[in-house]
């Protein structure tokens, strides 16, 4: 079958031939994969970045976001059937401590973890790839144009719910109030898949929306933004150190640019007691200066958290499964307009 493949630490990609895999244990699931996403740890790959081949391989399979449909099963599989469409979580546990065993190696503590399509671990960009059921989340068909967006919305869906766990945990407000976010600021920095999904599931949970990218406000992230209630703040225009004054202070701040400068002057944007999540990687090692004084006065004196989150458990694939679903109902076709198609003969 054919994959597509880069060789860690140099430039490019390359289709490569590899055996077809084969369903060998009971727990198996094999899929054929129908669509694979590209995002900035694929981009970061391909520019020679950081990616890990297989022990004793010199390429890696890449590719991590992926949607396929079920062709053979184990016999002892019950999760899904042939047919159904699934997705195969990106994380596999180091087999040696608590989080692994628990099935939250995205908490894993010894960093010896391995990541499909990133770390160690061919990846999905392949025809058909087998794994063990404990990694297969079953989609409904009404997500088999849009489903190959549930892993970038489990890293919304685990920010999002670290990040409302610990406000439930310290705010008294929080701790009372079911609907909390309901009619909340939030701000999601950065218009990419990953901030645009954000702005979709904070709206789905009724929060008042506003989405900084440095864009033009008629280009097509930003109206994608409006048709789900968000507000477009141009960061060329209202800096991140303005927001507060010129829109109010956030409650929570879900970060998805990866551009370090940014990531920390967006604390001048959070309210008293507010959330801050970060999920964007930022690359290069241009050193940054910072006042860190104030920063952390500010932090200190206004009881502000400010956390960085990555990957996904099981559970948080199953929270973007279903957030898919309502907002593919609620929005009836615009999720798909967040996927631009390649087909494979232009890797
Ligand atoms: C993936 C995560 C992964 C992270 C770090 C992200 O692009 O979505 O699953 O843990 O990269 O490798």
């Amino acid at each position: 079958m054919k994959a597509m493949a880069i060789v860690p630490g140099t430039g490019g990609s390359r289709m490569i031939e590899r055996p077809e895999p084969a369903i060998t244990q009971p727990d198996e699931v094999k899929l054929r994969v129908l669509d694979v996403g590209v995002c900035g740890t694929d981009r970061e790959e391909l520019a020679g970045g950081r990616a890990q081949a297989p022990d004793g391989q010199r390429e890696l399979v890449i590719g991590h976001e992926m949607l396929g449909q079920v062709v053979g099963t184990g016999s002892a599989v019950a999760r899904v059937q042939v047919g159904d469409f699934a997705v195969f979580t990106v994380r596999r546990g180091c087999g040696r401590c608590a989080s692994c065993a628990m099935g939250r190696s995205d908490m894993c503590q010894t960093g010896a973890y391995r990541e499909r399509g990133i770390k160690g671990l061919d990846g999905y960009q392949a025809e058909y790839v087998v794994d063990r059921e404990r990694y297969a989340v079953r989609a409904p068909a009404a997500l088999a144009s849009i489903g190959v967006l549930v892993e970038p919305l489990s890293i919304v869906e685990k920010a999002l719910d670290e990040a409302l766990r610990l406000q439930v945990v310290r705010r008294p407000d929080a701790a009372t109030e079911p609907d909390w976010l309901v009619g909340r600021r939030c701000l999601v920095a950065g218009l990419g898949p990953v901030g645009l999904l954000g702005a979709m599931v904070l709206a789905l949970r009724g929060a008042e929306v506003y989405g900084l990218d440095v864009v033009d406000a008629e280009s097509a992230r930003p109206r994608w933004l409006s048709v789900v209630g968000g507000r477009y703040i141009d960061g060329r225009e209202v800096p991140a150190d303005r927001v507060q004054a010129a829109v109010g202070p956030m409650e929570m701040i879900i970060e998805a640019a990866g551009v370090a400068a940014l990531e920390f002057n967006l604390l001048d944007a959070l309210a008293l007691n507010g959330v801050y999540v970060l999920t964007g990687v930022p690359g290069g090692s241009r050193p940054l200066t910072i006042p860190g004084a104030q920063l952390v006065r500010q932090l200190v004196l206004g009881n502000q958290v400010m956390l960085g989150s990555v990957n996904a458990a099981r559970g948080h694939f199953q929270m973007a499964v279903d957030d898919l679903e309502r907002a593919g109902a609620r929005w009836d076709g615009h999720v798909q307009r967040l996927i631009t198609r390649y087909p494979v003969a232009q890797f």
